[in-house]
């Protein structure tokens, strides 16, 4: 059995989609929410912290992330999480975006091993639950990831995530397993592979590069691709009519609770933003895709999804 980690994305994994990506296609060991970022004098946004109440995530095992590097504040935010009933925290260590890595959040914090080495000294006997950690290769060089294991190593983490990229690549280029495989004799923590995993034949590949079936894993984008991935890694074969008629379930079933939650000028977007990946379902992607993206309006789109499922 292979355990599949559904990985943070924001904008695209929240709550809604969580819930019923669970409810209509399930195999998810852990789902991974979007990080809540926390900064002195500034509070985290009112969004993300009800995206994560347990009332919107019922019946998911659902792992909150922090991106941040304030000591006080993020023992904070571990023990509200715990408060809701959460079990573990992950800290992010892998944006790659400027406005985070420039204030050394995120992949930011890569550049300055002795700092997370600090941190964790620190975060973790004052925390009551287990820390995991999600990260990068390194900043500018994917050697970055031996000196970070080394550090990692001083500490007892849950996991390590690895998304087998440079901070600078941020979604470019491919991902390097042959770096993360360097390093898996070497850490004390469990590694998890993560990056460019989107079907049988990709985890065939890594496997292949590792020596071995990885038992864990996590998936971002394969899975807003295609949302049966996870249990088909696990050799479970669907008919193409049961598959149609579970992607047009999961997505009336989105549309429907977008509908309750969002004011109406938000929704088109939101719904444009979901096909930017739900439409590698059907063939020809560009082209359904940007049938989705000329809908001017909810009319419109709704004649165009009628058009697509056929
Ligand atoms: C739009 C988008 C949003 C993301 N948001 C987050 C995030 O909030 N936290 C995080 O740790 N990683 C985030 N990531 C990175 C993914 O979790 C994942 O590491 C990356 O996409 C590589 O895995 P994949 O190839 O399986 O998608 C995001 C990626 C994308 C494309």
């Amino acid at each position: 059995m292979i355990k599949v980690l559904f990985a943070p994305l924001q904008g695209y994994t929240d709550a809604i989609y969580r819930r019923l990506h669970n409810k209509h296609f399930g195999g998810i060991n852990k789902y991974y929410a979007p990080y809540l970022r926390f900064e002195p004098n500034k509070d985290p946004k009112n969004s993300v912290i009800n995206d994560l109440l347990p009332d919107n995530n019922k019946k998911i095992d659902l792992i909150p992330q922090l991106l941040g590097k304030d000591l006080g504040l993020f023992i904070k935010h571990t023990k509200k999480l715990q408060e809701q009933g959460y079990t573990s925290v992950n800290w992010n260590l892998a944006c790659p975006y400027p406005m985070v890595y420039k204030r050394g959040f995120g992949s930011g914090l890569l550049k300055s091993p002795e700092i997370i080495n600090e941190l964790l000294s620190e975060i973790i006997p004052n925390i009551e639950i287990p820390l995991s950690i999600k990260c990068r290769l390194g900043f500018d060089s994917k050697n970055e990831i031996n000196e970070l294991i080394n550090i990692f190593n001083n500490h007892e983490l849950q996991e390590i995530i690895i998304h087998a990229r440079t901070a600078k690549q941020m979604y470019k280029g491919s991902a390097s397993p042959k770096y993360f495989n360097s390093v898996l004799s070497k850490s004390k923590n469990k590694l998890i592979y993560n990056g460019d995993i989107n079907n049988i034949a990709d985890y065939d590949k890594l496997s292949e590069i590792l020596g071995h079936k990885p038992n864990k894993i996590m998936i971002g984008r394969g899975l807003l691709q295609n949302p049966f991935l996870a249990n088909e890694l696990n050799g479970i074969q669907y008919e193409a009519e049961h598959k149609l008629k579970t992607l047009r379930e999961f997505h009336d079933d989105i549309l429907y609770h977008y509908n309750e939650k969002l004011e109406k000028s938000h929704i088109l977007k939101k719904m444009q933003t979901f096909w930017e990946y739900f439409s590698y379902n059907f063939e020809n992607q560009p082209k359904v895709y940007k049938k989705i993206k000329k809908a001017v309006n909810m009319q419109k789109y709704e004649e165009k999804v009628l058009e697509i499922f056929g």
